[in-house]
């Protein structure tokens, strides 16, 4: 969704600026802009329809932006289409005030109507211009910016975080948040802020997140923030563990090859640190051991391809535990009355941290009473700071929109979760523990193996890529693989796919199968097979073409079923999406390679949705 940065040092603005959009790009927009106040107190902005280098270009027309404080904008259209007038920075009527913003003004016409009738004209199509022209009528009002700032903060209705410039205040850039990430950065005699942390990673590690109803002054020598009562407040700041170079692309194609490649690392970094003496141990959980004695059902919610973890979940935790487990999408879980409360547990799973429906799922379940526990990639963010529990999958930035790595070190965690709490609840043998365990152990290994496939995936896409539908069937972990394989490839090739539970087929959809139809068939889960195999053959007879996915093991005794197959290395069960996972991923990015799609920012998508 949208990005925002902001500058106030030494140094030229709009270099730094550009730079942090670039590093925003990944996150999804339609349009680009900067502001910038020039010493004199003279605003400039430009922005523009399009890609960066739209906006790079106008910048090398005109007079260049002068001036070591300023704003920028990556915005991903929700009111008014995407085009030059909508895109920010918005500037008041006056000129004299720049805001950019991510999140939704949910009362944006009520206050429109009351500006027009008070004389102001508009602009843009959209509901961030209502805030920069409220401010300048309340700066009219008051002559004084941080009073206009509050009383906007105290009239408009939302999710936001923005950034403000004023010309009057050459030196200052102001900041508020409102369910919508934003952070300070601090350097050597300059500060920043960002809508995510990838932005500053160049120029600073050490930041601070804004928290909700909270307003920042900042200038190049210091960072004043305030609460809602204008008091103010003292924060802790914070050193971000990941490099600049873990959020470039090193030499690959694409971020989502890299970060596909980076998946036995990933793992490692996940799995390693909570591994002592061979046992799972979650420093993080210690407290909630008590907690579990208590628990009757666990709701696993998120969005997405997290969703899809949580499905693979759904099986292996409910196996694992012997407690129902349901995996639920989160813009469903809080308008559906779960039944929560003090004996549910729920699993809210995010890469990012930040996606708005989690998020309200997270609130919805803490209101009700239950204890949230969640999965998170992103250090600080808002999911991680709210949930009584957080376990950090070490996956490192992940700057490809459709994601790989995360999803990965998210199942693993997931599964060794499940692993964890059968044992605290003796719902396991010692046997089975150990067995898992050496599995854990063995596991970049076997993910560095399936890798080594990566021409077979690549040949097997340069067969299929012009295929216009794909199905993907499976039963139970399969299945749930599926869902992930299905999305993969639609998300980034935009070929139309389904995915369906292998015995539901018969139940209708097998109608859409007919000579020359794509059936990637999942055959990895054991217990199951025979039957999958039946539908293959039922796939097959009405003119299917299949690729078929199996472990080592069965794959010699199926080879015969299909003249494609994706064979992954054999590991304990409970593992085995882990590695059938890969194959798909892969499978996925050659067939969008082949047919020359925007594979890091996929039309119409962004990395992190923070509006409903
Ligand atoms: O940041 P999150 O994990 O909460 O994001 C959830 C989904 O938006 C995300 O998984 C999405 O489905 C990806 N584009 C899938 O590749």
């Amino acid at each position: 969704m949208c990005g925002i940065i902001g500058y106030a040092g030494k140094t030229e603005a709009v270099n730094v600026l550009l730079d942090g959009l670039e590093r925003l790009e990944y996150r999804g927009y339609d349009s680009a802009g900067v502001a910038v106040v020039s010493p004199e107190g003279k605003l400039q902005v430009k922005k523009s329809k399009g890609r960066l280098a739209v906006l790079r270009d106008l910048l090398q027309e005109s007079d260049s932006l002068v001036g070591s404080i300023g704003i920028g904008h990556t915005r991903w259209a929700t009111h008014g289409e995407p085009n030059d007038k909508n895109a920010h920075p918005h500037v008041g009527q006056d000129g004299k005030i720049a805001v950019v913003h991510n999140g939704i003004i949910e009362n944006y016409l009520e206050i429109k109507n009351y500006l027009i009738r008070k004389g102001v004209t508009f602009q843009s199509d959209t509901d961030t211009e209502v805030i920069v022209q409220l401010m300048e009528y309340y700066y009219k009002k008051y002559s004084n910016l941080m009073d206009a700032v509050y009383a906007v903060l105290n009239r408009i209705k939302g999710a936001y975080a923005m950034g403000i410039l004023c010309s009057d205040y050459p030196e200052q850039m102001l900041a508020a948040r409102k369910d919508a990430p934003l952070l300070i950065g601090y350097g050597e005699k300059e500060n920043f802020i960002a809508s995510d942390v990838t932005a500053l990673l160049s120029h600073t590690r050490t930041v601070t997140y804004m928290e909700d109803d909270e307003v920042a002054l900042i200038t190049a020598d210091s960072v004043q923030i305030y609460d809602s009562d204008r008091s103010p407040v003292e924060k802790e700041k914070h050193i971000i563990a990941w490099d600049v170079s873990a959020a470039e692309k090193g030499g690959y194609a694409h971020f989502m090859l890299k970060e596909i490649m980076e998946q036995p690392e990933a793992v490692r970094k996940t799995v390693s640190p909570r591994i002592t003496d061979g046992k799972i141990v979650f420093e993080e959980l210690k407290e909630a051991v008590e907690l579990l004695q208590n628990i009757t059902r666990i709701y696993i919610v998120a969005c997405g391809s997290a969703y899809h973890v949580g499905m693979v979940g759904k099986y292996t935790l409910e196996k694992l535990l012997h407690i129902p487990v349901e995996a639920c999408l989160a813009s469903e879980f809080r308008y559906s009355e779960p039944i929560l409360g003090e004996s549910a547990l729920v699993i809210v799973i995010s890469q990012s941290g930040e996606t708005l429906d989690s998020m309200a799922a997270l609130r919805e379940a803490k209101k009700k009473g239950s204890k949230v526990l969640s999965i998170v990639n992103v250090m600080g963010s808002s999911i991680a700071r709210e949930s009584d529990y957080v376990l950090y999958t070490w996956a490192g930035p992940e700057i490809a929109v459709a994601t790989t790595k995360a999803y990965t070190t998210q199942m693993v965690l997931l599964i060794m979760l499940g692993v964890y709490f059968a044992k605290q609840l003796s719902r396991i043998s010692e046997e089975e523990y150990d067995k898992i365990m050496v599995g854990l152990d063995s596991l970049p290994e076997k993910i560095k193996d399936v890798l080594k496939n990566i021409d077979n995936y690549q040949k097997t896409a340069s067969r299929y890529f012009n295929h216009s539908s794909v199905f993907y069937i499976g039963r139970n972990v399969d299945y749930a693989l599926g869902l992930e394989g299905s999305l993969k490839l639609k998300e980034i090739s935009y070929i139309h796919s389904e995915s369906y539970a292998a015995g539901e087929l018969k139940h209708g959809t097998i109608s859409l199968i007919e000579p020359g139809t794509l059936v990637v068939a999942l055959a990895t889960y054991a217990p199951l097979l025979e039957k999958t195999l039946s539908n293959v053959v039922e796939v097959k007879s009405r003119g299917a073409e299949v690729i078929l996915m199996a472990t080592e093991e069965t794959a010699k005794t199926i080879s015969s079923q299909s003249s494609e197959l994706f064979v992954i290395p054999e590991t304990h069960p409970v593992l085995q999406p882990v590695l059938g996972v890969i194959p798909l991923q892969l499978f996925a990015y050659y067939v969008a390679l082949n047919r020359g799609c925007d594979i890091d920012k996929p039309r119409n998508l962004a990395k992190s949705v923070t509006v409903e």
